[in-house]
């Protein structure tokens, strides 16, 4: 038996690979210093650890431009609220959907109340998918920008990344996207996928730490910097530095939070180059490799858990329903249990870690009647899950169900 049976990897993963542990604090001990603000020896160990781990976030992400472009960020609502409030203009219009986490809805709805931006907010269908022609649709000539969720938090449905890229690109509009959910586990690739801005977290499925996320802004589009200061560079210009990542990364970096995605990075390259028995891939392929295996592992135990919890009366699953495009995330309403209720007794009777209530994307519970319920029960799966934390959760709904 184990002392908890962790399913909130949609909050954050955990635990983390081991190396991300062992690197994060190696290097912070030897070579925690401040780069690009000097030129001695341990500065320039500290800087090239930063340059490869934006050059392996670029090919990671399929992006083959700059990867000075690659910028570092707190986490993903940092990055958002960057894109938001350094490219939206008085009059501009904005094209979202219904999925979207909190990181989005909430920037968006204060540029709104300031009379600043006008929003279209695109419906889904019940399990969760957005038409992209309806995205299409909503574009008008004075949409700057139209923000897509890749995967949503609470349903786990992945939206068609690449139909709606297509359509975007044949509009004015820039894309940005949320790949929060979906970064790690299925592939993100910004120039197939014609993204203009992508957003990403550091600390769930790309299994780094927490407080270290960024965005890769391409050449094509220049964000206005909203956070100025110290960069280390052009110290004697009162204006912020043109040159990326610094016009964005204004000062101090979070060295310990990079150290843990750079090793992330190559443990999931290593796992890739392992699981396909091909040791000279390269970084790109190699992560392809270890997707895949992470995904099928994943996937494989979501349906597993899906099926069970679909047989069980007084017990409904929201989201995709068997092989649609998913990510390992499964919520579910109990008929006659509130889902902060059924959470505690998750915990206290079971030791399931699981996340219960509405998840920071509220318009998905309004249009699944859930606020009323107070949200769903949220199971969300990582690499480190097995079969002993399925056979817990599909014991625990189904004996809660019954007593219920
Ligand atoms: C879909 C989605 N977008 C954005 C975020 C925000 O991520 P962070 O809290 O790391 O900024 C989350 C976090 O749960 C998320 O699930």
């Amino acid at each position: 038996m184990k002392e908890y049976y962790y399913l909130d990897n949609a909050s954050t993963t955990w635990p983390k690979p081991e190396p991300v542990y062992r690197f994060m604090d190696e290097f912070f001990r030897c070579y925690g210093v401040n780069p690009g603000r000097s030129g001695y020896e341990l500065v320039i160990e500290a800087e090239k650890m930063v340059v490869e781990t934006r050059r392996l976030l670029a090919t990671f992400f399929g992006y083959s431009g700059d990867f000075q472009r690659v910028v570092f960020t707190q986490n993903a609502t940092d990055s958002l609220n960057i894109v938001f409030h350094g490219l939206l203009r008085r009059g501009d219009h904005v094209v979202t959907t219904r999925t979207e986490h909190n990181s989005v809805l909430r920037p968006l709805h204060a540029l709104e109340q300031q009379g600043v931006i006008e929003t279209t907010y695109v419906e889904h269908d019940e399990r969760g998918y957005v038409d992209p022609d309806r995205i299409g649709a909503a574009v008008r000539p004075r949409t700057r920008l139209v923000v897509v969720n890749h995967a949503s938090n609470v349903l786990g449905t992945v939206q068609d990344l690449r139909r709606i890229g297509r359509i975007v690109a044949k509009t004015p509009a820039l894309l940005v996207v949320d790949a929060c959910q979906s970064a790690g586990a299925i592939p993100v690739h910004c120039e197939a996928m014609h993204i203009d801005v992508l957003t990403f977290t550091g600390h769930k499925g790309l299994y780094g730490p927490m407080g270290i996320g960024g965005m890769i802004v391409p050449e094509h589009v220049d964000i206005h910097p909203v956070r100025v200061g110290g960069t280390g560079v052009d110290s004697n210009n009162p204006e912020p530095s043109a040159e990326y990542p610094h016009r964005l990364e204004a000062g101090t970096l979070n060295i310990p939070g990079i150290a843990g995605l750079n090793a992330a990075q190559k443990w999931c390259a290593d796992l890739g180059r392992e699981q396909s028995k091909k040791p000279a891939l390269a970084h790109a392929e190699a992560c392809l490799a270890a997707m895949e295996s992470i995904y099928g592992r994943e996937v494989a135990l979501v349906r597993q858990l899906e099926e069970c919890f679909r047989s069980i009366p007084n017990v409904t699953v929201h989201g995709p329903r068997g092989d649609q495009p998913r990510v390992a995330t499964l919520s579910i309403g109990f008929d006659k249990l509130p889902p902060t209720r059924a959470g505690e007794i998750l915990d206290a009777d079971y030791h399931l870690c699981v996340r219960p209530g509405l998840h920071c994307a509220p318009l998905v519970h309004r249009d699944a009647q859930m606020i009323e319920h107070e949200g769903l029960v949220r199971f969300s799966l990582g690499y480190f899950n097995d079969e002993e934390d399925i056979d817990q959760a599909m014991k625990a709904v189904t004996e809660i169900a019954e007593s219920f």
